[in-house]
């Protein structure tokens, strides 16, 4: 049964009754293939559904897993990035539930099982915010954030606009720890990062991800992430997916939170794997930027100084997801840091 549809009403000068729907959440007769993305989650998926920018009613697919040992009160949310979904975080939701918390794993808007459209206008400000309406629509008012890639660039941005919401900060291998247009990248059209999208492979996402990702290795496990991407790319919505894959493009380019980070009022830890090097716009930049542009073992050090009192943990022989490729060094940290006392 669907829940009840909320509405909330303002009664208009014109004398007219203006409604717009609340925020809810849908939690039956979720279908697998799920807004472009045919794709089985490990967790039941739930919708939560609200509306933005010219009150476009959308929903943000969301999985909500109990603890599975004696519950610690506190809540974690998981934030994927750009080539991921929420479901890639299921080692560590099972890690953290076995740890006593309640663990929201949300997929963005534009992103996996969420809606994606024609015209939204991205910022990691109204994706922050979608994500907050979401805690608040299931009673969460503070959480521990934890965000890999993009997700990590939207923790921060998240953590400087409800510092009171967030328990503990985590980034794991967050990108936007530079400023890669006053590095030199150029900026380019919409239209043509949307091509480059919509010509993605297994084996192109394939090579990127072995590159970045993984050291130039490669696990046959990895394979199942590349699959699930793919589903996305070529699914029943793949063109609104990789419009919207552009416009996120655009937005953490040219969206930069490093300048903020000596505002975090966080405590933080940064796990960072040292031989990463992701960097928007590297693809299409002259030599002589690509030089300069990506290095997180300089990076890492230079972002933990300037978040105040933040705690760094470094993987020297890891790339861009050590989560993936060292799930028991990364949960170790994780747990390690999470348990501090305080
Ligand atoms: C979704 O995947 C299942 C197998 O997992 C398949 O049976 C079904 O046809 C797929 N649906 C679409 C629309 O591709
Ligand atoms: C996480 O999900 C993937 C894809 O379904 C699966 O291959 C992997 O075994 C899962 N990992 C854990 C720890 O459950
Ligand atoms: C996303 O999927 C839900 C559930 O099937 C559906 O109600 C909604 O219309 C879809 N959103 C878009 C933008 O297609
Ligand atoms: C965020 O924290 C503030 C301060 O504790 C609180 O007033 C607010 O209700 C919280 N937000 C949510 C959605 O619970
Ligand atoms: C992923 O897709 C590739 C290429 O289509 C295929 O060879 C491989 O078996 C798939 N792997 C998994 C784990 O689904």
């Amino acid at each position: 049964m669907r829940l009840l549809q909320k509405f909330r009403c303002a009664l208009v000068l014109s004398l007219g009754l203006h409604c717009v729907a609340a925020d809810s959440i849908i939690s039956q007769d979720i279908p697998e293939d799920l807004n472009g993305s045919n794709f089985t989650y490990p967790w039941p998926v739930k919708l939560f559904q609200f509306t933005t920018q010219k009150a476009q009613s959308l929903e943000m697919a969301f999985m909500d897993v109990a603890p599975t040992s004696s519950p610690n009160g506190k809540t974690a949310i998981l934030l994927h990035g750009r080539n991921f979904c929420s479901s890639t975080w299921n080692a560590t939701a099972i890690v953290l539930a076995e740890a006593g918390y309640r663990v929201i794993l949300p997929d963005q808007i534009g992103f996996c099982k969420s809606s994606k459209l024609d015209y939204y206008q991205f910022s990691l400000q109204q994706l922050a915010s979608n994500t907050y309406r979401l805690l608040a629509a299931i009673g969460i008012s503070q959480a521990t954030v934890i965000g890999h890639s993009m997700g990590g660039m939207m923790a921060t941005r998240y953590a400087l606009m409800y510092p009171a919401n967030v328990t503990d900060l985590v980034l794991t291998n967050p990108i936007g720890l530079e400023d890669w247009k006053a590095l030199g990248v150029p900026w380019i059209e919409t239209d043509k990062s949307w091509a480059t999208e919509k010509a993605s492979t297994y084996t192109s996402l394939r090579a990127y991800q072995q590159a970045t990702y993984y050291v130039g290795s490669w696990d046959p496990s990895y394979d199942v992430w590349i699959n699930m991407s793919v589903n996305i790319y070529h699914g029943s919505q793949a063109d609104k997916f990789t419009w919207n894959q552009a416009l996120a493009i655009d937005m953490v380019l040219t969206q930069p939170v490093v300048y903020e980070f000596p505002l975090l009022k966080t405590n933080t830890l940064l796990l960072i794997g040292a031989k990463d090097n992701t960097a928007i716009g590297k693809a299409w930049s002259p030599p002589e930027v690509q030089a300069k542009l990506g290095h997180y073992d300089v990076l890492g050090p230079q972002v933990a100084a300037a978040i105040p009192g933040s705690t760094l943990v470094m993987f020297p022989d890891l790339g861009h997801a050590p989560q993936i490729s060292a799930p028991d060094r990364y949960h170790a940290a994780l747990l390690e840091w999470l348990n501090r006392s305080t």
